[in-house]
């Protein structure tokens, strides 16, 4: 025992001294200090490898998926086809050799300043079995490729399910590292993507042609892999000065989501049930005051989700609400001000964001007392309340946000400024463990995690 206790004291010690240089603590929870080049990133050459036309006369390009209905029983197939329109058609089956079965999609095209897009198809395969592997085949009648998923377990309340988690992605060598990463991760099965896809606004004029060259860049997961799309800023495309007067032009006709089917009237917010998750898509930058359509939706959504059927609420969005970088800092606040105290009476279990391109966790907290009178104006410890994550750190040529507000506020949890992505593995009704990967890091090593237990289920 006397031998004991110093050898315990030295090593708490040690551990003290070795924390104290890695990470600064402040009021509030954890800021890493983690050091990395803070330099804006480089988006990769035209002429990149990533960027490759497939090979073959109007080959199919830039094939994605994402769920196609409520309950994942059908997929939404996209690609795009350069020369003509060919054939929207997609073969597809249970066998690899044998593709039975064929639906029909149909094409659109648009015109962006000087751009004239390639032929984009969408076709949706319904009434897919549960938890089957599906090969499918596009190109019918010209250069056919083929590539397969996995369709979601049936939906149900101790269904294991892992999701990653990327956000304002880019398209540039720090974008690829993060894809990278991701796919090296065997367990993930779907991205919740929380928004800022290509970043071709960035360009002269927008130019569109980088919305192709990301689609081919992120292909080797998006073909194979639903994405879950939320939209961001770079989504918009709003540019008057060119004549572009219509938001979200070149989004909305490469992206298609199942909006309908969950009673949406507008690509931009909409949910889906996947395995024992239901997933909330919110639109930042769509109108959410009252009355607006966005916001009588989600007031008639909440009540909707059956806990029992779907243990796991999750929130998508793009600007964050709870966010201590000195970076687009409180631009998500009226929308806070409009939907948190719903979030907390329906108790959300957690909530992804983008836009803040750098990593930050909260505490559960809420902040929905305040009255315009009574001066409740600080976020407080509120077990009903969500974990609110920014995940806004997928690479893109912006450069990582690393500029915070001092001190660390009691809210932030741990912050760190680092590109990376996130995996959300639920386990049963009443846990799932998250965890955090920063790029410099390799996938099996966790940056920050925690155990969440849902708030429905929690004891
Ligand atoms: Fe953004």
């Amino acid at each position: 025992m006397g031998r004991w206790w110093p050898s315990r004291l030295l090593l708490g010690l040690l551990c003290a001294v070795v924390s104290a240089g890695l990470v600064g603590r402040t009021d509030g929870g954890v800021t890493s200090s983690f050091v990395r080049k803070a330099e804006k990133g480089v988006d990769m050459p035209i002429d990149s490898d990533v960027f490759s036309v497939p090979p073959g006369y109007n080959a199919p390009q830039q094939v994605h998926i994402t769920q196609g209905n409520h309950d994942g029983s059908a997929m939404i197939l996209s690609w795009v086809t350069e020369d003509e329109p060919g054939s929207s058609k997609v073969l597809y089956g249970t066998d690899k050799d044998q593709l039975d079965f064929y639906a029909e999609g149909k094409y659109t095209r648009y015109k962006f300043y000087n751009y004239t897009s390639g032929y984009i198809h969408h076709c949706t395969l319904r009434h897919l079995k549960h938890d089957t592997k599906y090969y499918y085949a596009v190109g019918i009648g010209h250069t056919i490729r083929k590539f397969w998923f996995t369709t979601p377990p049936e939906v149900g309340p101790d269904v294991p399910y892992t999701f990653g988690l990327i956000g304002d992605l880019g398209q540039s060598h720090d974008s690829n590292v993060t894809l990278t990463h991701y796919e090296s991760n065997p367990k993930a099965q779907t991205v919740l993507f929380v928004g800022d896809l290509s970043y071709a606004d960035t360009y002269p004029n927008h130019d569109n042609v980088r919305w192709d060259t990301w689609g081919r860049f992120v292909e080797r997961s998006t073909a194979y892999q639903p994405w879950i799309w939320t939209a961001g800023n770079h989504e918009i495309d709003f540019a008057p000065e060119i004549g572009e007067t219509v938001p979200f032009k070149p989004f909305s006709h490469r992206y298609h989501v199942p909006y309908r089917s969950s009673g949406s009237t507008a690509p931009f917010w909409y949910s889906i049930k996947r395995a024992s998750a239901y997933i909330i898509v919110l639109a930042s930058y769509s109108a959410y005051g009252k009355y607006t359509p966005q916001y009588q939706w989600l007031e008639a959504e909440l009540p909707k989700v059956n806990r029992s059927e779907t243990p796991w609420l999750i929130v998508l969005m793009h600007s964050p609400w709870y966010n201590s970088y000195n970076y687009h800092y409180m631009e998500g606040e009226s929308m806070r001000v409009m939907f948190e105290p719903w979030f907390v009476k329906n108790k959300v279990d957690v909530v992804f964001a983008g836009h803040v391109h750098a990593y930050e966790r909260s505490h559960r907290v809420s902040n929905i007392a305040y009255n315009i009178v009574n001066g409740k104006c600080k976020p407080v410890p509120d077990e009903s309340a969500p974990v609110y994550i920014t995940i806004g750190d997928g690479g893109n040529l912006e450069g990582l946000a690393n500029n915070m507000t001092e001190p660390q506020p009691d809210y932030s949890a741990f912050r760190e400024a680092s590109f990376g992505h996130a995996i959300f593995e639920i386990k049963n009704r009443t846990h799932a463990y998250y965890t955090w990967h920063r790029n410099q890091d390799g996938n099996a090593v966790a940056a920050d995690s925690m155990w969440f237990y849902n708030r429905y289920w929690k004891s």
